[in-house]
């Protein structure tokens, strides 16, 4: 994986709003975008270019992952964004977000054009990250490709709204399940993404849900794509921070569990646990398999700064 960051919580910071700019800086989500597309009117854009590369030079964003959502490449003007973000603030910017990607020559396109930039600024190669937005068929059916198109994408997002309008899925609701359906309409969707994303080591994020004030509902969405093991999900709200960093992190009692079982796999199969490679931990017979699960919930417990509330004392 090319960085380790945390995205639980991914919060959207409209770029024409100097105030919603401002505040983000100290709120608790783990990456920020600063948005140039949909959250900006057509004719606000060239001012919202100038308030986000100030706000990415002036402040301290207390180590939160600082991205930049330029419009996508059907636009004329995702070059000017994109220009204009990298030459003002290039140095304060994790990685750049395209919006609505539909194929691998969008991220190759990008990738250059970072590389362009990076050399003419005297900026280091290849640090700045990619995200892609995956928001229409043409998208998902070349999610594949667009995932291996270069060694600078981090993650692959899922952007819901756009998706449902683009395959004419007749709801208003978000993310929310359709009484009509009786599963989930979104299941296939996120798997696609996942495993897109996990075959080239990237984060698979989930996109926004629009009803702000109600937080159950949010929970409900995020929990169905954290069970799947998506990394985080964007927040429209401050009210949402909260929520998606404690739902994309393990529980205490998961996260105990898991190093309880790294630690005692570790035993077993050590020479002073007799080199077992099948034992019972408690009711639970573990195994490889077990220790390579307990290891994803165990990095995730730590990066979320979890803290263990037991220890192993091997079998006497
Ligand atoms: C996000 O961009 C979405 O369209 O859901
Ligand atoms: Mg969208």
């Amino acid at each position: 994986m090319r960085t380790s960051r945390s995205r639980r919580s991914c919060l959207a910071v409209p770029g024409s709003s100097l105030k919603m700019l401002e505040k983000a800086r100290g709120l608790p989500a783990d990456q920020v975008f600063l948005d140039l597309e949909d959250a900006v009117a057509p004719l606000a854009k060239p001012e919202a270019r100038k308030n986000i590369v100030a706000a990415l030079n002036e402040g301290d964003w207390g180590g939160k992952t600082r991205v930049v959502r330029v419009n996508d490449l059907t636009t004329e003007w995702t070059l000017r964004d994109v220009l204009e973000v990298v030459e003002g603030a290039g140095a304060n910017l994790d990685c750049v977000m395209l919006p609505k990607v539909q194929s691998a020559e969008h991220i190759t396109w990008l990738d250059h054009t970072l590389t362009q930039l990076e050399r003419t600024l005297g900026l280091e190669p290849g640090r700045i990250g990619i995200e892609a937005q995956i928001e229409n068929a043409r998208g998902l059916v070349n999610v594949d490709t667009i995932a291996a198109a270069s060694p600078r994408l981090e993650t692959v997002i899922f952007g819901p709204a756009d998706f449902m309008a683009s395959i004419n899925m007749p709801s208003l609701a978000v993310g929310a399940l359709h009484p009509d359906y009786p599963g989930d309409p979104y299941h296939y969707i996120l798997m696609r993404i996942l495993m897109a994303a996990r075959t080239y080591d990237l984060q698979a994020i989930d996109g926004p849900f629009l009803q702000v004030r109600d937080v159950d509902a949010f929970r409900a969405v995020a929990r169905r794509s954290a069970a799947l093991g998506f990394d985080g999900k964007w927040v429209l709200h401050p009210g949402q921070i909260d929520a998606a960093n404690e739902i994309y992190s393990p529980s205490q009692v998961d996260y105990d569990h898991a190093e309880l079982i790294l630690d005692a796999y570790g035993h077993s199969t050590s020479d002073a646990g007799g080199r077992v490679g099948a034992v019972m931990l408690g009711d639970e017979m573990i195994d490889e398999a077990s220790r390579k699960m307990a290891l994803v919930v165990a990095a995730r417990g730590r990066a979320a700064g979890l803290v263990r509330t037991t220890t192993f004392t091997p079998p006497g």
